[in-house]
């Protein structure tokens, strides 16, 4: 693959005003390795993604969806471009307020779920609250009222290796969620969950962006959840190659 970052096709009903956007991509460019071996996963993204808004973002394998939303986190830092979250720009932030930024307002969906195996399910979930100073107590309780609503109430002692794929993800989503972070980043979300759970699951997230107007960027190969979207980004090769309003507009 080249070095090009060449600016993106970027369209859609993105706001104009800056204060109305959650997410603000420009020219994000990022490489794993060094000279010959150097792959581009993202070759200048440009993107915005409203206040409020449930944002997907699809494309084929590789093509550098976990790459931006890690970027898009503060999780990975880019190479070149600049990335704001809620008008904040993470990558010059010092490391330890860039800790307590993402604690506070971000909430992420690992693909693989990044679980602490030696944690309950109820504890996993309740991390985000003890790291924020909400006793453990109170944080558990919390936790399992929202492992309630996506369906694994009565597993809330279980440990990551006694849940099936579907519960842990389940757990990972609960996880994300329970601070109320104003911005929600899923990988892959629903990828382990049956047409039934998933769709419990997305309208529990569509609930949040709209009764609390957190915003949500999701990637997804799950065509049957893009009805959930206000707009769905495609991605191809690194960069953004479309933005649509609705899944029937996606070119493929
Ligand atoms: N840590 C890494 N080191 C080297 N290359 C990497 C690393 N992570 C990702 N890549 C490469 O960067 C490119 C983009 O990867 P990324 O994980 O962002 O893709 P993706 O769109 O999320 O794919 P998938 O749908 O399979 O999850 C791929 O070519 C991948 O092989
Ligand atoms: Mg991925």
């Amino acid at each position: 693959m080249s070095n090009q970052t060449e600016p993106a096709v970027n369209v859609g009903n993105a706001a104009t005003n800056a204060a109305e956007l959650a997410v603000k991509c420009s020219g994000v460019a990022k490489g794993y390795g060094v000279d010959d071996s150097k792959i581009m996963a993202l070759r200048g993204v440009d993107l915005e993604v409203n206040k409020g808004e449930l944002f997907m973002l699809v494309g084929p394998s590789g093509c550098g969806k976990t790459t931006l939303i890690s970027v898009i986190a503060g999780i990975l830092d880019q190479d070149a471009g600049s990335c704001r979250v809620y008008e904040h720009d993470l990558l010059h932030m010092a490391g330890h307020e860039k800790v307590r930024y993402r604690a506070r307002n971000i909430g992420f969906v690992f693909q693989a779920y990044n679980l602490l195996p030696a944690l309950t399910a109820a504890e996993n979930a309740a991390m985000p609250l003890i790291i924020n100073g909400v006793k453990r107590k109170e944080a558990v309780k919390r936790a399992s009222e929202i492992l309630a609503e996506v369906g694994i109430g009565d597993r809330t002692n279980a440990l990551p290796a006694q849940l099936s794929g579907g519960q842990q993800q389940r757990v990972a989503i609960a996880r994300a969620l329970v601070h109320n972070p104003r911005l929600i980043v899923c990988d892959e979300p629903t990828s382990a969950l049956d047409h039934e759970t998933g769709a419990r699951v997305m309208e529990l997230l569509k609930r949040v962006a709209l009764d609390h107007q957190r915003t949500l960027v999701i990637v997804t190969h799950d065509a049957r959840i893009f009805s959930f979207a206000d707009r769905i980004a495609r991605m191809d090769d690194g960069r953004i190659e479309q933005v649509v309003n609705s899944p029937a507009q996606l070119e493929h």
